[in-house]
Parts: C-alpha cells; sequence; structure tokens
C-alpha cells in the first residue's frame, strides 16, 4: 500500500501551478466539507471566524510595523551553551513565529567550500539541469558530495536534535523520534543574479489533504470545532499519521513529495539579502493556518458558513497549496503588509520554518552575488518516513533518481554513472549513516519513550531483516 505523499518542495515548480482562481472540485469536496464541520459546532465557528478575522489583522499589523526585523535571530553558540537546546526566548519566537535564522551553525568557509564543490560538479556533468528551464537555479541534483556532506554533518545533526525538542509530544507511545533523521534528497539552489523565479505564496506539505485526510485533518481538530485558539502546531503526536499526497502527485508539476517533515529548511551557501533571490515568510503561526483552513467555509464573506459550493481555495488535488497574490482568494492576508523577507544571511547560516508556515521566494534577484541554499529539513523518524528511508537508501546506493523526482528525468540524467558523486566514505556522522539507512538506529539509547524504541525497531527491521 502507498501511504506516502506530500510536499514542500523546497523551491520546486509551484509557482507554475496558478494563479488566484479557485476552481468548483465537485460535488464530492461540497460534501466533504460537510463532514469537515460538525452541526453542534457552527455557532462556535462563526464566532470564532470573527475573533479570527480581527486578530489576524492586528498580527499582521505587528509584522508590518517591524518588517525583516520581525523574523527571529539565535547563534548556533547560544544553542550549543544551552545543553543544545533552543533557549526559552528563541524558542518562543519560533513557536509564535514559525520561523528562525540560526547564525553560524557551519563556517562561512565550510559554506563557500560546500558551494565551489558542487558548482564543481556542475561543470564536470553538463547534461545536468533544472528549474527554471533553460537558465537554471534549482537544480535537479540529489547526491553531490555537498548534499550528501551537509546533510551528514555533526553539526547538521546537533542542530535537527535541538530544532525536534521544539516539539511537544504527549503520547509517550506515539511512533515518531523526533532525534532521529531520515533523509530526504532535496535540491540544491545556485541562483545568478537577475533572474527570474516564480514561486507565489505556498505553505509545503500538501494542499487538499489538510481538510481530506480523516488523519492530517485531526491535527487541526480545534480550528475545525472553532476553538483555534486551542490549536497548537507544536504537538506532534498526530502529525506523522496525515497522508499528505493522496494524489500521488496526480499533476506531475514536482509541487508534492512524499515524505512527513516537521520543519523544512536550508542552509546558506552564499551572502543574501532581502530582494537578493531568498526566501519570504509569512511569520506567523496562530492565525493564519486557521485563517487558510476556515476560509473555504467562509467564501462568501458575510460572516456565514456555506457549504453549497465545492472549493477550495489555492488547493488543487495532487498538487501543493497555493496563496496566491489574488486578493480575491485571501483579501485579509493583506500580502504586501504580511509577507516579509528574511533579514541577511551569511554562509554558513541555517533557515528553518514550520511545516504549516507560509512563504514564497523573492521573484527577483537584484544582488551582485549567488544565492544558494542546500535544503535540509528536520525529518524525523516515523512509520510514514520508514518509506523515504527506503527510497533514499537505494537512491543513494545507485545514484538514481529519488522516488518523488523520477519525473525530472524527461528533464535530465540521474547521477548513477557519476564516479564523483557522495558516497559512503562522505557520509560524516553514524547519525547522518542512519539517517541513509546504512546503519542501525540504536534501540538500547537511554530515555527513549515506548514510541521512540519501536519505531527504531521497526526502521531497522525494514532496512536490515533478511527477506
Ligand atoms: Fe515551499
Amino acid at each position: 500500500m502507498n501511504t506516502r505523499t506530500v510536499t514542500s518542495v523546497g523551491e520546486r515548480a509551484i509557482g507554475a501551478i496558478g494563479s488566484g482562481f479557485a476552481p468548483e472540485l465537485g460535488e464530492r469536496y461540497s460534501q466533504l466539507k460537510a463532514e469537515i464541520l460538525k452541526p453542534e459546532h457552527y455557532e462556535a465557528l462563526e464566532e470564532s471566524w470573527k475573533r479570527l478575522l480581527t486578530e489576524l489583522d492586528s498580527e499582521i499589523e505587528a509584522i508590518a510595523a517591524e518588517g525583516s526585523n520581525f523574523i527571529p535571530q539565535v547563534e548556533f553558540n547560544a544553542i550549543e551553551s544551552n545543553s543544545n537546546t533552543i533557549p526559552d526566548e528563541y524558542k518562543k519566537l519560533l513557536k509564535e513565529r514559525g520561523c528562525l535564522i540560526i547564525r553560524g551553525v557551519y563556517s562561512q568557509e565550510q559554506a563557500l567550500n560546500w558551494k565551489k564543490d558542487f558548482v564543481d560538479y556542475l561543470k564536470s556533468h553538463p547534461g545536468l539541469t533544472g528549474h527554471p528551464k533553460g537558465s537554471p537555479s534549482n537544480w535537479f541534483v540529489h547526491w553531490s558530495r555537498t548534499q550528501v556532506e551537509a546533510r551528514s554533518h555533526p553539526r547538521t545533526i546537533q542542530l535537527m536534535k535541538a530544532v525536534g525538542k521544539v516539539y511537544e509530544n504527549d503520547d509517550p507511545d506515539a511512533l515518531v523520534d523526533m532525534s532521529s533523521q531520515v533523509v530526504y534528497p532535496d535540491r540544491l539552489r545556485v541562483r545568478q543574479p537577475g533572474k527570474q523565479v516564480t514561486l507565489n505564496l505556498h505553505v509545503d506539505s500538501s494542499s487538499i489533504e489538510r481538510w481530506e485526510d480523516p488523519s492530517y485533518r485531526e491535527v487541526y481538530k480545534e480550528i475545525f470545532e472553532g476553538e483555534w485558539e486551542k490549536w497548537d502546531p507544536y504537538q506532534i503526536a498526530k502529525r506523522p499519521a496525515g497522508v499528505q499526497d493522496l494524489y500521488n502527485g496526480a499533476t506531475n508539476n514536482g509541487s508534492t513529495c512524499s515524505v512527513f517533515r516537521a520543519f523544512q529548511g536550508w542552509v546558506a551557501l552564499s551572502h543574501s539579502k532581502c530582494g537578493e533571490g531568498t526566501i519570504r515568510f509569512l511569520p506567523n503561526m496562530r492565525t493564519a493556518i486557521p485563517y487558510l483552513l476556515l476560509r473555504p467555509f467562509f467564501w462568501k464573506d458575510d460572516g456565514k458558513l456555506e457549504f453549497q459550493s465545492s472549493k477550495f481555495p489555492g488547493a488543487t488535488p495532487g498538487s501543493g497549496q497555493l496563496l496566491a497574490h489574488d486578493p480575491g482568494l485571501f483579501p485579509h492576508l493583506k500580502h504586501d503588509k504580511s509577507v516579509v523577507g528574511i533579514p541577511y544571511v551569511n554562509p554558513g547560516d541555517f533557515v528553518l520554518w514550520h511545516a504549516d508556515l507560509l512563504h514564497e521566494v523573492d521573484r527577483n534577484h537584484a544582488g551582485n552575488m549567488d544565492s544558494s541554499v542546500c535544503f535540509i529539513a528536520h525529518t524525523p523518524l516515523c512509520p510514514y518516513n520508514i518509506n523515504t528511508l527506503k527510497d533514499s537508501n537505494r537512491s543513494f546506493l545507485d545514484g538514481s533518481k529519488p522516488a518523488d523526482f523520477v519525473y525530472e528525468l524527461q528533464y535530465g540524467p540521474c547521477e548513477s554513472s557519476f564516479e564523483d558523486r557522495g558516497q559512503s566514505k562522505d557520509v560524516l556522522s553514524v547519525d547522518g549513516k542512519r539517517a541513509l539507512g546504512l546503519e542501525k538506529f540504536d534501540v538500547d539509547e537511554p530515555g527513549l519513550t515506548a514510541g521512540q524504541k519501536k519505531i527504531r525497531e521497526l526502521a531497522n527491521e525494514a532496512l536490515f531483516s533478511k527477506e
């Protein structure tokens, strides 16, 4: 059974999905609306919508007042010296704003060497290509030495363990291990000045599935019951069960993906500032997702629930969730005020954002140097991600395309015949080897919950048991 799906899409072709037009999806989806909301909650939902619009507006004003400074930043040293835990004040900001820049995770020299090595790899294999077609910045490359090293670097592992603690787990039996990672072999961006890229405001990790899949919908239970203030985006127990690609990427536009990510992120491989081809956030967790999820029910803007239409604005089955700039779709988001570019980043800084955070990419790159990043998500070990672990192990060993990226073969080669691609010797840590299925997870580590121990056993069984 294929239980995989989802997305993210570091920076895949999601911008090509469409514009602000919200089509009727058909009768099944209007029925879905009626299934999601229960009559006993209708009154509370209409009241909650009013409160939500007021609070959203207030939070957008707070973002607009500070601009890029609203994006929190912390030094990696401060995490290290705090028992490898994000200090409380920054953890609070990350929870509220859904994003965090971690300064100096790697030395600038290390990050620049990684970029140089990657560019050399591209030069050695001129057939490699990427997106946009003809003038790529997001390269269809998954197993360069740079990527293999960066994903497994001891400081990457250290960072992922620290950020994994930001989520709470109220179920010790939950089959999720936030301190163990699975490699999701995403791509790498080297974007030259002057290049235009269309990657409009969107949220990763699926689209219609947040409403349609019962397990995924359960993550947002409080929102659908008229109590969005009680929703906690940082409860992990229910999240990994959500099916994030019910349609297996049916639109084949590369905007879905098949892994559960607690956070998406990248390490900067260049100096880059706002307006120079980098990322922009709507840095709010508390109200933006409730707004997105309730918007299909308040489509008429009269404050009353409606179930007749089958519109789910921005959601296209088989595609990623797009929040178009068209104010007709999401007028209350006030895109021009609420979405801000990140502050200046240096090579070796890490940018992290929650799976539910709205983000986009600078359309233009007005700088005079490349804007380069290596995508590395926080991808915890859980049943859903064991599929990814097996696939990444296969793809790493033979250099073929990872499952989510097979469609790239219509544009260029895989890396199977490249002898200079990343090999086992380039995996820089034991945890990095585990994340690629090259070494067993430690089931006897002190302090594991029952669920952590069990999921490690399941992963070991899936990777290492003899048929
Ligand atoms: Fe994205």
